[in-house]
């Protein structure tokens, strides 16, 4: 671990919103699929980096409920991008010790994305060292209204009643239920939006928000927004003693 990481105060579960593949490219002259697949490169990047760091879960945001309204072209290129990063990365993914779970709507995604996540999941469930958690076609209103609706339909199936309706129960039932929430939010690319990730479950996680465009955010990076967070104090709404 690198001397300036407190162990003590790095955090546990850091999400990214990895934006700004687009403007990587056309700085470049070129399609916005190329800077994905430099994105693609640089996840591999900071997940490598996530043990030396002392971060246990990262979650990072891949495709939203928002992204269908791009073209026919990015679409169809990012999920093919998604099926080959999967086959591709599996088994290092694998040997390297890294338990990798998808949260979103399946739904909509094709069979064979949805079989490679799957298999995915069966091969890592065991591991422990780095918690790799994608969210793919994931909407934290999507998330809460599909959480909702399994819910309400426990209370017509008389398995629950009104009265265990709480924030731990409704928490249970969302895509996340065996994570824990996010310290750290970070979004790239120089946006100060949240769009829609893990609305819930951020509720109490710091933020930071970055220039540097999702490609180039290098390991460097990634641990000089950890130092940081490790100054911040955090209350939960408390008054510090
Ligand atoms: C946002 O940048 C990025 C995305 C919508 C896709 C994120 C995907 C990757 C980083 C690819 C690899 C991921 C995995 C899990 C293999 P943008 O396109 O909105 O950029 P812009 O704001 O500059 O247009």
């Amino acid at each position: 671990m690198p001397k300036d990481i407190d162990p003590k105060t790095t955090p546990h579960h850091v999400a990214i919103i990895m934006d700004g593949n687009g403007r990587w490219a056309q700085q470049r002259g070129r399609p916005r699929l190329f800077g994905h697949h430099a994105g693609a490169r640089r996840v591999r990047e900071i997940v490598e980096a996530c043990p030396d760091l002392g971060v246990k879960y990262l979650t990072i945001f891949a495709f939203s409920t928002e992204n269908w309204k791009r073209t026919q072209t990015e679409v169809a290129g990012l999920m093919t991008l998604f099926r080959k990063y999967l086959e591709r990365e599996a088994k290092d993914l694998f040997e390297a010790g890294v338990c990798v779970r998808f949260i979103g709507d399946r739904v909509r995604l094709d069979d064979k994305l949805v079989s490679l996540m799957d298999e995915l999941e069966l091969l890592t469930a065991d591991n422990d060292r780095v918690h790799l958690t994608v969210a793919l076609n994931y909407g934290g209103r999507d998330e809460v209204t599909r959480a909702a609706k399994r819910l309400a339909y426990e209370i017509e199936q008389g398995r629950l009643t009104h009265d265990d309706v709480d924030a731990e129960t409704l928490s249970k039932f969302l895509d996340t239920h065996v994570l824990p929430d996010p310290d750290l939010v970070i979004r790239t690319s120089g946006e100060a939006r949240i769009s829609n990730f893990l609305l819930w479950q951020s509720a109490y996680a710091e933020y930071e928000f970055v220039n540097t465009l999702w490609p180039d955010f290098t390991r460097d990076e990634f641990a000089k927004v950890l130092v940081n967070f490790g100054g911040r104090a955090r209350r939960f709404g408390a008054v510090p003693a």
